[in-house]
């Protein structure tokens, strides 16, 4: 395995730990779609050791886990052509994960904003899995030598913390083993902001299910969760600098041009000078064309659950052929003694 120049392989993950919303699709499902098309080795994780980092019910985690491998191949991820796992399946994640707990300073994750989001006012009580959470982040990526990540705004520290834990690897042990990953933070639709409230991204931890788009809700409930978006007066500018300050306004034209694979600007030289009345309809019915066909595949995919858990057993396997060797090799590099033939 070279060391110094690395194919490009993309790698990213979604946590099971609740439903998907239209923030994790657009912000990071759909741009795996687009990178499983292009000319390049891919990855997808369902990160199950990430979700219990925070306490799931052992049945619900299960559920979701399988619901979630059946909304990645609805949105159009090939098992044939991407490697589909759970994170608990393929053992070298968390092994790498050690080592790189090894490496992290506790100054580097006490920095963490979504440590700080997520652990709230009571760190203390916050388990040990969700300080570390990072670290495991950045043994999922470098258990592979990924190059990309394709990822939401959210995850930006995150992967900024993976460049310097591969690098530390790199200057401690004197070796250029671990890549530079570059984060890919792309489309119109990066941070989707709460239906409620502009201010909040959307999100599947938010107590009000009118903030969020579910993967699996019906037509009838996208139309009304989009007509009772929270919005301004005014009515919609015919270039992306009149959105400034209206970021409720502007949630609702990222998540069109998301949609219809423009620029924000496209929409608005389209469709600026429509009151929210006007304009509300026809995201309706856009969000709903494209994501009935994905929820209707999902519920039927989740009648053949056997098959899903074949389709992860298969997508572990293939990504064990990569990993077990990078472990290995790391484990020499760090000073370990293998096995021997007895
Ligand atoms: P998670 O499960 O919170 O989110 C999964 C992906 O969805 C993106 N996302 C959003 N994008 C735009 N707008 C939003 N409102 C929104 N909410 C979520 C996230 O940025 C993410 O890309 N730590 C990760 C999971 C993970 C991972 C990894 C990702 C574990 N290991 C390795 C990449 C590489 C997380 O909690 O994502």
């Amino acid at each position: 395995m070279s060391e110094t120049s690395f194919t490009p392989r993309v790698f990213s993950g979604i946590q099971p730990s609740g439903n998907l919303h239209l923030g994790n699709y657009l912000g990071a499902l759909k741009r795996f779609v687009d990178w499983q098309e292009k000319d390049v080795e891919t990855i997808y994780c369902m990160v199950d050791l990430h979700a219990i980092t925070v306490w799931q019910d052992p049945a619900k985690l299960r559920h979701a886990t399988r619901e979630l491998c059946a909304g990645f191949i609805a949105a159009g991820l090939d098992p044939a052509r991407s490697i589909l796992i759970n994170q608990s399946q393929v053992p070298e994640h968390a092994q790498l994960a050690w080592i790189f707990n090894c490496v992290a300073r506790m100054g580097w994750m006490q920095r963490m904003t979504q440590f700080k989001d997520k652990a709230g006012k009571n760190a203390q009580n916050a388990s040990l899995g969700l300080f570390a959470y990072p670290a495991l982040m950045a043994a999922d990526i470098l258990i592979y030598h990924a190059t990309h990540v394709p990822v939401g705004e959210d995850q930006k520290q995150h992967l900024e913390l993976t460049r310097d834990i591969a690098a530390k690897f790199n200057h401690d042990y004197g070796v250029d083993f671990f890549p530079m990953t570059e984060p890919v933070i792309e489309g119109a639709a990066t941070r989707v902001m709460s239906l409620r409230d502009g201010s909040k991204k959307m999100s599947k931890s938010d107590p009000s299910d009118a903030s969020r788009i579910n993967m699996t809700d019906d037509a009838d409930a996208i139309a009304k969760k989009i007509r009772k978006a929270k919005t301004d007066p005014e009515g919609l500018p015919s270039e992306a600098k009149g959105l400034e300050d209206r970021p409720e306004a502007r949630n609702l034209v990222e998540i069109y041009a998301a949609f219809a694979e423009q620029s924000v600007d496209q929409v608005l030289a389209e469709l600026g000078g429509k009151q929210f009345s006007e304009f509300k309809p026809l995201l309706a019915d856009l969000a709903v064309s494209k994501l009935a066909p994905i929820s209707a595949e999902m519920s039927r995919l989740m009648d053949n659950q056997d098959e899903i858990d074949r389709i992860l057993t298969r997508g572990a396997e293939r990504a064990r052929a990569i990993t077990a060797p990078i472990l290995r090799r790391t484990y020499d590099i760090v000073g370990m003694v293998p096995p021997v033939q007895v």
